[in-house]
């Protein structure tokens, strides 16, 4: 099949290397000279696992980079659009972007093409993508719009795609479904799982996986709802959290007691600083106002939203109380990326955090195994970046966790306490176990947690984890 996806971005970009790697021919579109010629040239873009591999395996063969979307349409029969939706100021997804490639596929449509929504956009936009096309002289029997989202998370974007819970395509014509059906066989049919080269199979995987056809309308809105249920079980497991701290319960114990009902699951059921990220506080805000428009009012959505930011400045009073005053205090930060296994810094909790400190007038030194350089082009010197934890923590007040990066949790913790000023680490992804970080000479503070003390002494009172 040819295929041609417009948008390199990150849905784009894993879209039309995975394509390639299922046996499709690609063209991946996208305006951004710069970013092409990167592509072109070897280089790729975002951090994540296998993409490497399979642009090496397919550039220049299945896989191609343009940036004449007309040409692109016309060689192809499928035109994924995966272009950015940004929030606009009132929460809304802007869809002008969308709007304006599906003027331009229209001038490349001479024979029948599928055109599908790979972006999260809200319910109704096939409709407009379809009316776009056809304002703009598109043939009605040349072209069908469908539905095809995306599942996949960063940092295991490439499994994500090739080994899926589902397959969600929402078609309105039958012939529109053939096609989709057919792109997608390599997985659903197995013959994907059984080649030499495969991308290996996470543990949790089952395949082949179950394929999933609906309405236009329904897979935009599962979509949608997928990512505000999924916001809406982290809200509810960090009001819990607030719950046990208040009451001195653990909100681990909490967590299993719950999680191991097989109607409520335990994934996503881990307390932190909040979710950040390109999609969760975009789609949760965007699904808000899709429903207001549509004429109901999701007000659950507004208390997802307020206990998430709720949590930042929580965390925030846990800093306060741990170090008294923060103005020209050392603090470590371990992680900058908005979760682990990723370079992406957009709506990064962990960011917000250390800017607020900053504000108050904190020195920050901060570690990150991959977002250091895009932190930088954000908050330039008013930061220092370290090339490990243990150099990030070097005479430190105070060592915050902040990203739940696999290697944060596997910390020398003997070594960390001596290289700390104070053996202080406010933990806001609970990596530790309090009474491990106690027995270690740490004051440790987490999440849903009660704070625990070497021998129950005061962190103020000691000096490199023993009494001053
Ligand atoms: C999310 C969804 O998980 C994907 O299914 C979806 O395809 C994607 O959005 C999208 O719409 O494109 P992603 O934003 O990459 O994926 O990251 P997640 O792994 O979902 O994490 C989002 C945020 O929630 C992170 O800040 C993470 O630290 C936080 N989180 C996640 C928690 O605080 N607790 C959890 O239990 C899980």
């Amino acid at each position: 099949m040819r295929i041609a996806v417009v948008g390199s971005g990150y849905v784009g970009l894993v879209a039309g290397a995975c394509f390639a790697d299922l046996g499709h021919d690609v063209v991946l579109v996208d305006n951004d000279e710069r970013k092409l010629a990167a592509l072109n040239n070897g280089q790729v873009p975002i951090h994540e696992k296998f993409l490497p591999e399979l642009l090496t395996r397919h550039r220049g063969h299945r896989l191609t980079f343009s940036d004449n979307l007309k040409e692109a349409v016309r060689l192809s029969s499928v035109i994924f659009v995966a272009v950015g939706t940004p929030p606009t100021e009132s929460g809304e997804a802007d869809l002008s972007y969308v709007e304006s490639v599906a003027r331009e596929i229209s001038g490349g449509i001479d024979s029948y093409k599928v055109i599908v929504e790979k972006s999260t956009v809200p319910v109704y936009t096939s409709e407009w993508v379809r009316k776009i096309v056809l304002r703009n002289g598109a043939d009605p029997e040349l072209f069908d719009v469908a539905s095809n989202p995306e599942f996949l998370r960063e940092g295991t974007a490439v499994t994500d795609f090739l080994f899926p819970d589902r397959i969600l395509i929402g078609c309105d014509a039958e012939r529109s479904a053939a096609v989709l059906r057919e792109i997608y066989a390599p997985l659903t049919d197995g013959s994907y799982y059984e080649r030499a080269d495969a991308i290996p199979k996470p543990d949790r995987a089952s395949v082949p996986p179950p394929l999933i056809v609906t309405s236009t309308k329904s897979a935009e809105l599962i979509k949608h709802a997928s990512n505000a249920f999924l916001a809406m079980k982290i809200s509810f497991i960090n009001a819990v959290a607030s719950v046990c701290e208040s009451v001195g319960a653990d909100v681990h114990q909490v967590v299993h007691g719950v999680g191991t009902d097989s109607r409520i699951g335990s994934r996503f059921l881990n307390p932190g600083i909040g979710y950040g990220g390109s999609c969760f506080p975009k789609d949760v805000m965007a699904f808000r106002s899709v429903a207001r428009e549509c004429g109901y009012d999701f007000r659950l959505l507004d208390e997802v939203m307020r206990i998430n930011d709720d949590q930042r400045q929580r965390f925030l009073r846990k800093v306060r109380s741990a170090l008294w005053t923060l103005r020209g205090k050392n603090i470590a930060v371990l992680g900058l990326a908005f979760k682990g296994g990723t370079d992406d810094i957009r709506e990064s909790p962990a960011l917000f955090l250390v800017q607020a400190l900053l504000q108050e007038g904190s020195k920050i030194r901060a570690y990150d195994p991959a977002a250091m350089e895009r932190t930088r082009e954000i908050l330039g010197s008013s930061i220092t970046f370290a090339n490990s934890p243990y150099e990030a923590a070097a005479g430190a007040d105070a060592l915050l966790i902040l990203t739940e990066w696999e290697e944060f949790a596997g910390l020398d913790l003997q070594r960390l306490r001596q290289d700390l000023k104070y053996p202080i680490v406010i933990d806001g992804r609970n990596l530790y176990d309090p009474e491990v970080m106690a027995a270690h000479g740490f004051t440790y503070y987490s999440i849903g947690r009660a704070a625990s003390h070497p021998d129950g002494v005061p962190a103020a009172f000691l000096k490199n984890g023993k009494k001053a």
